[in-house]
């Protein structure tokens, strides 16, 4: 009998489904399979580029996982699906709203529920925290989460910090400037996004998921960088604090928080670019000052059950 995937995703620009046309190659091209793919769209979209304060201003709302109203799901609710994918982009180390919206519905639970899932990440560089919220929101749901791949930026920190700004304020779809690199997942990690399809497919015809994280680690499926882990702490505990402090001036686009929205624009950027030396160094030095602790958190994030 043909197996069913279901394939949810949200995409401002149409990288996560360039990412996901690759994973899927080996089940879309496999007799075997019905690939039904389901494109979270809000009702009122998110802006792509942003304006400086639209963007900003969505980082409360965000960060407090707090749902926005989606167009009505497509799938078919009886369909017993035998895998589904979620592929999603972290917003300020968080679950982005769309998705956020689908996994806390009433479709999540009941297409999601006791079924295999696979995450798909694509963003700049940072989505450690997202995916541990991502985890949480699974295990709400009753979904097991048997696998994680991740499309990321490579350029370094500060270069891609530039480069997504240009990217999602500017629209920028080329080299910034003529100087800085395109932004985004390289077309050569994107085509490589079969070789982790075909491990998947081996593994949804025995229904067999105990290796499948390990051998899709093994052929670079997580991008996993120490200082950017060390930073990502920063932030996270951080960020739901600011969120708050904005939040509590007003509602999202209201002009009464308008002047902290715009605080937090100038801050963050600042943040990142005095933080990020720093923590690069700190980075170098965790794994002779602290080697266990170090390797612990990156085996930690490589895997999928969630910290009890
Ligand atoms: C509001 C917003 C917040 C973002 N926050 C993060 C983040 O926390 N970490 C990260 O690595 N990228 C972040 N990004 C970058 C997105 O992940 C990136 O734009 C993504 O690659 C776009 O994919 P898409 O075109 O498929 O939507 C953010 C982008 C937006 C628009």
């Amino acid at each position: 009998m043909k197996k069913n995937i279901l394939v949810i995703y949200f995409t401002q620009t149409g990288q996560a489904r360039k990412a996901l046309d690759s994973v899927l190659a080996p089940f879309t091209n496999n007799p075997d399979y019905t690939v039904h793919y389901e494109l979270i769209e809000p009702a009122v979209p998110f802006p792509h580029p942003w304006k400086y304060t639209e963007f900003f201003d969505a980082f409360p709302e965000n960060v407090q996982a707090i749902p926005c109203e989606l167009k009505p799901i497509k799938a078919d609710m009886n369909l017993n699906y035998d895998l589904v994918f979620i592929a999603y982009q972290p917003w300020f180390l968080s679950i982005c709203r769309p998705i956020l919206s689908f996994l806390v519905s009433p479709q999540a639970k009941q297409l999601l529920k006791g079924k295999p899932v696979i995450t798909i990440i694509n963003c700049r560089n940072m989505w450690l925290n997202a995916q541990e919220k991502m985890k949480r929101r699974l295990l709400d749901v009753d979904a097991k989460l048997v696998g994680n791949i991740t499309f990321v930026d490579h350029s370094a920190n500060l270069i891609s910090l530039v480069t997504v700004l240009a990217h999602v304020l500017k629209g920028e779809k080329g080299r910034y400037l003529g100087i800085f690199p395109k932004y985004g997942v390289n077309e050569k990690d994107i085509a490589n996004g079969q070789e982790f399809g075909k491990i998947i497919v081996a593994h949804t015809q025995t229904n067999n998921w105990e290796s499948l994280q390990k051998e899709l680690n093994a052929k670079g499926a997580l991008d996993i960088r120490g200082n950017l882990m060390l930073m990502e702490g920063r932030g996270n505990a951080l960020f739901p604090l600011y969120a708050n402090y904005i939040s509590k001036r007003g509602t999202a686009g209201s002009k009464q928080r308008r002047t902290r929205v715009r605080i937090f624009g100038i801050v963050l950027p600042t943040a990142i670019l005095i933080l990020s030396p720093v923590i690069t160094i700190l980075s170098r030095l965790a794994p002779l000052l602290a080697a266990g602790k170090f390797k612990k958190q990156i085996a930690y994030y490589s895997q999928n059950a969630l910290k009890k």
